[in-house]
């Protein structure tokens, strides 16, 4: 007899990502002895570094295994303070900063306190997927608002007072975002974070790629404004994605809240993790972070013009994150079996624009340059082949 599932209606709405499909393809392929240049892949290419690990091993063997308080190591807390001070030059209270398990974590606790069933939340299209998901959980409403090259791909305050309504909640963005790459202005952030004030709503800014910019020196919310939320990750530019570890700074009235719901979903987040991130911020990751950031802003100024020389149109140039978002509409209307065939003919995975929402995906794509320069060069001449033949 056959199983049947008998699911929630809201699954009806979560769908998976398409490039896991391709991924399979690649690995398959791989497999077959196939050499495969993964331009996909969301995660740095690097190891986490050096001190991280050894500060991880060393609370392991100290037997540091048990929870921590739900909101995270008290002196992690304070270490991130201690960043947003020596960054941004803005002070953070320590308690209103949380420890999550990634910044996905920090995403479920906001969603479970800040949004009632059937109230909205806005946010950019394209855009992080998994946002929309996440507000689907708590039976929220994700108003997607269709981006434009003019804005950057990003909300603004026209945006926000074209689409607010009654029922709007809440409105999310990220800078730098995925899949763009591109920033917010700081009078752009403050426009809209004044704007939701007075509309009684909250503003939630994710700052997972700081860090990883390029020409420009980015500033971080927090400093605009006490009510704003922020979520940040050890993932993208500490090297930390496996570890599963990121923060959220919340308005002071919040915490309590977020801690309950903390306490009931997560207990904590990973003690190793939390102790391992105690030395993300010494001076000699650091360098080794810049190093790197480095080494990445090389390959954005390497790919970026590659691609545009090829015919994709990049119309921005981002400044951060490690994403290139190209439209392919030159080569193609269905950008999806452009994937599927430039991997299956030239060995090249990249990222289709259906993964980011229903903006135009077909007429895009995603390249993540999360690979060495190398790769990145043997990638750019077997897309060239591929577009010509
Ligand atoms: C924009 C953005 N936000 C949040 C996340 C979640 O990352 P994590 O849970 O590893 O912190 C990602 C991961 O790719 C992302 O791209």
């Amino acid at each position: 007899m056959s199983k049947t599932t008998d699911l929630a209606d809201r699954m009806a709405a979560v769908q998976p990502f398409h490039v896991m499909e391709l991924l399979a393809q690649a690995r398959q392929l791989e497999a077959e002895g196939r050499d495969i240049v993964h331009m996909e892949i969301g995660e740095p290419d690097f190891e986490t570094p050096t001190p991280i690990v050894q500060a991880g091993i060393e609370a392991l063997k100290l037997g540091k295994h048990h929870y921590t308080p739900a909101t995270g190591l008290p002196e992690l807390r304070q270490a991130i303070s201690g960043f947003y001070q020596q960054k941004y030059k803005v002070s953070v209270d320590p308690k209103r900063i949380l420890i999550t398990p990634g910044s996905s974590g920090a995403l479920i606790l906001l969603m479970s306190v800040l949004i009632n069933p059937g109230q909205q939340v806005l946010m950019a299209d394209p855009g992080y997927p998994c946002n929309r998901n996440f507000v689907r959980l708590v039976d929220g409403e994700v108003i997607s608002i269709p981006v434009t090259v003019e804005t950057g791909y990003q909300l603004n305050l026209e945006y926000l007072k074209q689409y607010w309504n009654h029922n709007s909640r809440a409105v999310m963005v990220a800078s730098p975002a995925n899949p763009t790459g591109t920033l917010i202005a700081e009078y752009e952030m403050r426009s809209i974070a004044d704007f939701v004030a007075e509309m009684g709503g909250h503003m939630i800014v994710d700052e997972i790629y700081h860090g990883l910019t390029y020409g420009v020196n980015e500033q971080t919310a927090v400093a605009i404004s006490d009510d704003v939320f922020v979520i940040n990750s050890f993932s993208k530019f500490f090297g930390m994605t496996g570890w599963r570890l990121g923060w959220l700074v919340a308005p002071e009235a919040y915490v309590e809240a977020l801690d309950k719901v903390a306490q009931n979903i997560f207990l904590a987040a990973s003690t190793p993790a939390q102790y391992a991130a105690l030395a993300a911020f010494k001076p000699e990751t650091m360098f080794e972070l810049e190093r790197r950031r480095q080494i990445f802003e090389q390959r954005r100024d390497y790919l970026l013009p590659a691609l545009r020389r090829i015919g994709f149109e990049i119309p921005v140039t981002p400044e951060g994150a490690f994403y290139l978002y190209a439209n392919c509409k030159r080569f193609t209307d269905d950008s999806y079996q452009f994937c599927l065939d430039l991997l299956q003919q030239e060995g090249v995975a990249v990222t289709p624009g259906k993964d980011f929402g229903l903006n135009k995906p077909e007429q895009h794509l995603r390249f993540a340059y999360t690979t060495s320069l190398e790769r990145l060069e043997k990638g750019v001449t077997r897309l060239q082949k591929f577009v010509t033949t």
